[in-house]
């Protein structure tokens, strides 16, 4: 496997791949992998014959100096992990300056009011930053297709917008949430948990379920949106940001369900310290 620190150096490496009239993934990652990272790898393999995982952990996505000092960086566990699914990946570990060469700041995106809410309001600045780095790994990179996780679900419809804004010409491929056996989404976050804390947390998911089969049968959603945000909020040491029907494409939220194929339940929650997201299709 090979490992570039330069755009340069990958770049060259890339020009071979690209004459050759070969399809390119992108597997944008923080690093930190977990099963979810690896599920995104793995689809890329098979559909692509290069495939690229950058390493970066962001500095102008975090408006919260001690997050992103927090924030864990594992590179040589990262890559051995890389290693099971697939010698021949490309790793691009840039570093702050690389990235950044004209100094750190983000570009003032408006992602026509998609990142005015949820996580957009609570994380002001946020999603100008993962905008501004996902344009630059895009311009790096240049590829046919890149991989991101349904998790972070306000994040796949903002850098979907940013495609379209931009005209890259690049497939956005949404993959599904991975999980712990006991049903908390996997995250990087995960691992500030102790493990029965994380056991403890699946009730954000069981939440989700019953409210998504309570909509479907009901659509009493106001009273369902009470009913779960109680229910989560019986875990210690809880506080629910948010927990909302929204309409899956503009992420505006909904009162009434007339459109279950379209509806998402997007939820935010401070669980002992740590940020947990989470949302389910209808
Ligand atoms: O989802 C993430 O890990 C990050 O937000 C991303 C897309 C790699 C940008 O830094």
């Amino acid at each position: 496997m090979d490992v570039f620190n330069s755009v340069k150096s990958l770049n060259e490496r890339l020009s071979f791949s690209r004459e050759q009239g070969n399809s390119l993934g992108l597997v944008p990652t923080m690093g930190a992998l977990h099963n979810g990272h690896l599920s995104l790898v793995a689809k890329a393999v098979r559909e692509n014959n290069t495939v690229v995982v950058s390493i970066f952990v962001n500095p102008t996505q975090f408006n919260n100096a001690q997050d992103l000092a927090q924030y864990p960086q594992q590179l040589t566990a990262d890559i051995a992990l890389l290693k099971t699914i697939s010698e021949d990946l490309l790793v691009f570990t840039p570093s702050v300056k690389e990235m950044y060469p004209e100094g750190l700041g983000a570009k003032p995106y408006s992602f026509n009011g998609l990142d005015r809410r949820w996580e957009g309001e609570d994380r002001p600045g946020h999603f100008q930053g993962v905008g501004t780095v996902v344009e630059k790994l895009f311009e790096m990179v240049r590829p046919n297709q890149a991989y991101f996780g349904e998790k972070d679900f306000q994040q796949l419809a903002i850098i979907r917008d940013l495609v379209r804004q931009k005209a890259f010409g690049i497939s956005i491929i949404g993959c599904p949430i991975v999980r712990e056996p006991y049903g908390l989404a996997m995250s990087s976050r995960n691992e500030r948990l102790k493990p029965l804390d994380r056991v403890a947390a699946a009730v954000i998911y069981k939440t989700l379920k019953i409210a998504a089969q309570k909509a479907l049968a009901q659509n009493l959603l106001s009273e369902i949106t009470h009913e779960a945000i109680k229910e989560i909020h019986a875990l210690e040491n809880t506080a629910v940001f948010y927990f909302e029907f929204v309409n899956a494409r503009s992420l505006e939220p909904i009162k009434t369900l007339e459109n279950p194929e379209n509806t998402r339940i997007i939820t935010a929650v401070n669980f002992k310290g740590v940020r947990l997201l989470d949302n389910i299709g209808l």
